[in-house]
């Protein structure tokens, strides 16, 4: 029987992408450079199946052709707003992503951001490595304290409840709560959380605000130069979620005027190319997009691409379809 041809947009995992060329016939990507949508393009007229990453701008130019071979976008992530889905659908496509596993891992670094930033930990390690620490004082570095504060909670899906997991049990964080439909009761009681009215009514009553929402349109600019208005002057923001959640021109004015304590970003705006403005101020921690990156969890996010392809394959209904 010949094999569904399948093709990997950026590298994986090689165990991954062992197993992958095992079962399917596979085209890897070995340069490891992002596809142009005119390759794309000739993908969905090569390839039955496609398995773009969040670094795969498939917009409606990328999706502008008739009748494509492709019918399935196994997406290796969870986020998908960087498929246009209108034109997916069009054209008949399953889109599939990835949850579940990488809960654990984006919560992880969510926490490792809201502790840098409280505790100045970018700062202090590059002073180190500048050669620029003069030795213990008692006003050295002074941040903020973590432990018995007030998170809130912006989306309250799976990554939101790993974080007030960690945060309420481990650092006996109070926890606040936005998401776009009511939490249960049970839910919220698990994390000792509450559920603001909506997010006007969280933002001033937090010490740190961590964004767990999906992007896309919907929440495009959710954060802006208004909502920052509403946080605490000592508060800090961290976004693991999509860099288009935040207004990052005007996350720089609040940090320029210190109206807020501090900001941690994982994710940003037209990645990798990160805004001057941002990489100057101080008060802010930057990493670069690193919430599933764990051995674990990469395999973990191929292996359940490999399960969408091969129950479609197989006539079934793949389990993490979202269209
Ligand atoms: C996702 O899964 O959407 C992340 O941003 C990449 O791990």
């Amino acid at each position: 029987m010949t094999k569904p041809k399948i093709l990997v947009s950026r590298r994986w995992p090689a165990a991954v992408e062992a197993r992958l060329a095992d079962r399917f016939d596979v085209a890897l990507n070995t340069g490891d450079a992002a596809l142009t949508p005119a390759e794309f393009r000739q993908a969905f007229k090569d390839f039955d199946a496609v398995l773009p990453t969040v670094t795969d701008k498939i917009g409606s130019d990328a999706l502008e052709l008739t009748n494509p071979r492709t019918k399935l976008l196994a997406n290796y992530g969870v986020g998908y707003t960087h498929i246009d889905m209108p034109s997916a659908n069009a054209h008949g496509m399953v889109v599939t992503n990835t949850p579940d596993v990488l809960s654990e891992c984006t919560a992880d670094l969510a926490m490792t951001l809201m502790l840098m930033a409280a505790r100045r930990a970018g700062e202090g390690e590059r002073e180190i490595r500048s050669d620029a620490w003069t030795g213990w004082r008692p006003t050295h570095l002074i941040g903020s304290k973590v432990s018995g504060k007030t998170l809130g909670i912006v989306g309250f899906g799976r990554i939101g409840q790993a974080m007030a997991r960690r945060a309420h049990h481990g650092f006996g964080m109070k926890i606040i709560v936005h998401n776009r439909s009511r939490i249960a009761a049970d839910v919220l009681a698990r994390y000792g959380a509450i559920q603001a009215d909506d997010l006007d009514d969280l933002l001033p009553r937090c010490d740190f605000v961590s964004l767990h929402c999906p992007g896309g349109a919907e929440n495009r600019h959710l954060i802006n130069a208004r909502r920052l208005d509403l946080m605490r002057s000592g508060a800090f923001l961290i976004n693991t979620a999509r860099g288009e959640v935040i207004n990052e021109c005007d996350l720089v004015q609040a940090l320029a005027f210190e109206t807020i304590g501090g900001a941690a970003l994982d994710v940003f705006n037209n990645e990798p190319d990160i805004a001057r403005c941002l990489r100057d101020s101080d008060r802010l921690v930057m990493l670069p997009h690193l919430g599933s990156a764990t051995t674990e969890t990469r395999e973990a996010m191929g292996m359940r691409v490999l399960s969408n392809l091969e129950a479609y394959f197989d006539g079934q209904s793949p389990p993490d379809r979202v269209n």
